[in-house]
């Protein structure tokens, strides 16, 4: 594991963004692995500043998206295809074509999670795929469990998760209860892995996940086992290990 110290969360956005800048230019077709939540988005705009000044070129670049929620359509203001549209693929220069997310309309969750493993398994894994950190140590919607779950699956979406969207939706009924997510192996078959994590709320997940045993119920434990694992982590998230760095 390699560890980037960063002041803050706008430190922690402009570190990441040069990691991902430097891939897209050393491979301009590059498959980018990528994450929604409030983690990325500064991530995000500072790609799209970059993208602005003419330093970065995505017109070749490939994606494909960790996690969509069930049942919700691509124009829901709400699901991650809205998510990446609005804060990154309508503003660069990308061909939204060769950009990947699972199909939360579709019915047959067995056959989405084939197709999308049948997606990524076609790139031979992402060349870089961003991560965020849950509060509980989960990564994509793989949630702290007895074991790693390999493919691409539907979870159920825990009660904590439901009621931390509810804000978002008319009524707790609307809020989806299921979502489809990136798997493990999935994840771990990217050459590269880069999670950002910034302010007290991940502490204890930071700490969990890579500074303690590597265990299905801290799932982000198993980026230890990542050959090129980078983490971006600003001095709240890191503030329960300051004596272990
Ligand atoms: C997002 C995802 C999640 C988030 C995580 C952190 O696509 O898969 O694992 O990265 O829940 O969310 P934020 O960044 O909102 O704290």
């Amino acid at each position: 594991m390699r560890l980037i110290c960063a002041k803050d969360y706008a430190d922690v956005s402009r570190k990441a963004a040069n990691i991902i800048a430097a891939q897209i230019q050393l491979k301009p077709d590059c498959v980018l692995g990528l994450a929604t939540g409030s983690s990325p988005v500064g991530t995000y705009k500072e790609l799209i500043a970059m993208y602005e000044s003419g330093d970065l070129d995505f017109s070749k670049v490939r994606t494909v998206n960790l996690d969509e929620y069930v049942g919700l359509t691509k124009d829901h203001d709400q699901s991650y295809a809205y998510f990446m549209r609005t804060n990154l693929f309508d503003h660069v220069n990308i061909d939204q074509a060769n950009c990947n997310i699972p199909n939360g309309m579709n019915p047959d969750a067995e056959g989405e999670c084939a197709r999308y493993d049948a997606v990524i398994d076609g790139f031979g894994g992402a060349d870089l795929q961003l991560l965020g950190l849950g509060p509980n140590g989960h990564i994509g919607f793989n949630e702290p469990a007895d074991a790693f779950v390999k493919n691409t699956n539907k979870v159920e979406l825990t009660k904590a998760t439901i009621d931390a969207n509810a804000r978002f939706f008319a009524t707790r009924d609307d809020v989806p209860k299921y979502a489809y997510t990136m798997g493990i192996g999935g994840i771990m078959k990217a050459k590269r892995v880069l999670l950002v994590a910034n302010g007290k709320g991940k502490a204890q997940a930071v700490k969990d996940c890579f500074f303690g045993p590597i265990k299905p119920q801290a799932p982000g434990s198993i980026l230890q086992l990542h050959p090129d694992f980078t983490l971006v982590a600003d001095e709240e998230a890191l503030s329960l290990v300051k004596d272990l760095l």
